[in-house]
């Protein structure tokens, strides 16, 4: 078996490489390394892989020959893209169409035209339901993005969709839900604080810190894209991955703290544009579809990703 994954040298990209490597699936990734944040640790993702049966083209989805890269590729993990809620606001919103929805459009006009795919898996997010209107909230939720981030997210999802309506591609986007874990993005929220409290600088809160969210361990982010490529037939078309830890910023700053042993020294800014005030996400559908449940809950995820900051 051969897999695509885009995105390879990120967060989520490079963590499923590895699971794919280590189940002797070659893998072919692309990545353009991006310099939304340092490049080096993108390097480093990569260069921990196994390198055995692993090709790594360096370029942009926008203008590499994607139809011939796809040749005898079976399934496609779509995880390249800009990500980011609270960044997506004014000329960066560039960078989110281009990366987000060109981007997306390209490789779905690629991979139409291939005949040995056999599964493409694209990586959304929870950001497309914005404010939910209801919790947990379900996949047939009204989409109301409140970033523009979770508009360019939106406009990938439905171009995948919209693509295995027409021409029968067998497509499915995942909803993620705010992934942490070993090589979490150092912008998001626990590596952030993680560092502060190494360093012994001030963690920033945005907003009073109340705001929840549905943190998902990456592992478990991965078993469900490896078991949709593993899964024959039809799968529903769009599905949430979300890890049932329904927690604000405060309650994971005191397990920072109780994880760290340090008393943390909190500094307050006022919510950012585009920050939700709370996710939470069914997996039922997931359940059904693909007998997926996460595994990890919050403190023994978040005591991995300190353990692995501890290492590094
Ligand atoms: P990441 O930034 O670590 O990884 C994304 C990678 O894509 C980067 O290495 C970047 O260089 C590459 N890339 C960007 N544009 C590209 C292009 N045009 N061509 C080739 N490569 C390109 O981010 P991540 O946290 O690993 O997120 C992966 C995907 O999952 C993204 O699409 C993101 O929107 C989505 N997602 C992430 C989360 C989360 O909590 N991390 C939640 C929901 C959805
Ligand atoms: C994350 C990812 O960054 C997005 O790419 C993804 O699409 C989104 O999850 C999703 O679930 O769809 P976010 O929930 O903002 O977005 O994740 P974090 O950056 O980890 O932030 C979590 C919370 O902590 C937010 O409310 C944020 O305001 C807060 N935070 C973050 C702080 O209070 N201080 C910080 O220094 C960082």
């Amino acid at each position: 078996m051969r897999v695509l994954v885009t995105g390879i040298a990120g967060f989520i990209g490079s963590t499923t490489a590895r699971a794919l490597l280590d189940r002797g699936i070659d893998v072919v990734g692309i990545d353009v390394f991006s310099d939304y944040y340092d490049t080096e640790i993108k390097r480093r993702n990569i260069a921990a892989l196994p390198q055995q049966r692993l090709t790594v083209i360096e370029g942009d989805l926008n203008a590499l020959p994607l139809s011939e890269v796809l040749v005898g590729v079976d399934a496609v993990i779509h995880l390249a893209g800009q990500p980011g809620v609270r960044g997506s606001w004014g000329t960066q919103f560039d960078s989110y169409t281009r990366n987000n929805v060109e981007a997306t459009q390209k490789l779905l006009e690629a991979a139409r035209g291939s005949s040995s795919l056999r599964r493409f898996v694209f990586g959304s997010s929870s950001s497309v339901y914005g404010q939910a209107t209801s919790y947990p909230t379900s996949e047939d939720t009204l989409t109301r993005p409140y970033s523009p981030y979770g508009v360019t997210k939106l406009a990938g999802e439905h171009l995948t969709t919209l693509y295995r309506e027409n021409f029968g591609l067998p497509t499915v986007s995942f909803r993620f839900f705010t992934v942490y874990g070993p090589r979490q993005r150092p912008d998001m929220a626990f590596s952030r604080f993680f560092g502060a409290a190494r360093q012994g600088e001030p963690i920033t809160v945005y907003g009073d810190g109340l705001q929840i969210r549905d943190f998902t361990y990456v592992d478990d982010i991965v078993a469900a894209l490896v078991a949709a490529i593993d899964a024959d037939g039809e799968l529903p078309p769009v599905m949430n991955l979300s890890g049932g830890s329904s927690v604000t910023v405060l309650e994971i700053l005191d397990l920072v703290e109780k994880t760290t042993g340090m008393a943390l020294n909190l500094t307050y800014l006022p919510a950012m544009d585009g920050d939700v005030t709370r996710t939470g996400g069914s997996a039922t559908l997931v359940a059904s579809a693909l007998g997926w449940s996460p595994l990890v809950d919050i403190q023994e995820g978040l005591q991995r990703q300190f353990d692995w900051a501890q290492g590094r």
